[in-house]
């Protein structure tokens, strides 16, 4: 299969490429560093990567840019971090990629237990995620030639400890309980589900 994975430089994406690499083809796509460059927060910019990147099977998406930080810094400049980047950045992925995707492709965007379970400090991506995961169950409806859409939603991840005194009680999900998310999504047949790992 060929998959681009967008976000590739990043925690989830570096791990996720080299999982998938030993049987498919990875593009990897980032704002930098990567095969390709793309800024997921500009329409034109995901379109010139898909001319780039021509048909493709499966797209993967790990970059979901939003605002972390304290109630009292959260404005409507900081909020639409989330509403470009992680929100609207996925969606065009999704809108536009469709023109590009071979029939019976796959779309897995990233989500997270946020959506579900707010923590202070993460309003921004807690709102992201549930619009994600309304437009994933929105557009397994609507895509045509049997193109499937779901979302993974991880709580914080073992690889980054960073966050973990923000998620207390939580147990960081491991790297491979990841990948088998974003395994049972682009492998798999299920369409239109927010897959919990
Ligand atoms: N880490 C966790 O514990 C955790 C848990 C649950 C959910 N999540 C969600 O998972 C996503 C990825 O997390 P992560 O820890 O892997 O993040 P990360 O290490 O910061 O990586 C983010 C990746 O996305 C790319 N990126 C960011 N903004 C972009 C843009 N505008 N256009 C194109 N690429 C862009 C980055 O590339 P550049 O550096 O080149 O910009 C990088 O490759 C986030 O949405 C996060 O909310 C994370």
């Amino acid at each position: 299969m060929k998959i681009v994975i967008v976000g590739a430089t990043g925690t989830m994406g570096k791990h996720l490429t080299s999982a998938f690499e030993k049987d498919h083809q990875i593009i990897k796509a980032a704002s930098k560093g990567a095969d390709i460059q793309v800024d997921i927060t500009s329409s034109t910019s995901i379109e010139n990567m898909y001319k780039e990147v021509g048909a493709f099977d499966a797209l993967i998406c790990t970059a979901g840019p939003t605002f972390v930080g304290p109630w009292k810094k959260l404005t409507d400049k900081e909020f639409r971090q989330g509403v470009e980047g992680k929100m609207m950045g996925q969606i065009n992925l999704v809108l536009i990629g469709q023109h590009y995707i071979n029939p019976k492709g796959s779309f897995t965007l990233i989500s997270g237990a946020l959506s579900h379970e707010p923590q202070k400090n993460f309003a921004n991506a807690s709102a992201a995620n549930g619009a994600v995961e309304g437009f994933v169950r929105a557009a397994a409806i609507e895509l045509e030639n049997g193109i499937r859409i779901n979302a993974v939603s991880p709580t914080v991840i073992e690889a980054s400890p960073q966050y973990f005194p923000f998620f207390p009680g939580d147990i960081p999900v491991t790297m491979q309980q990841l990948e088998f998310g974003f395994r049972k999504s682009v492998l798999g047949a299920n369409t239109g589900q927010v897959i919990k790992v």
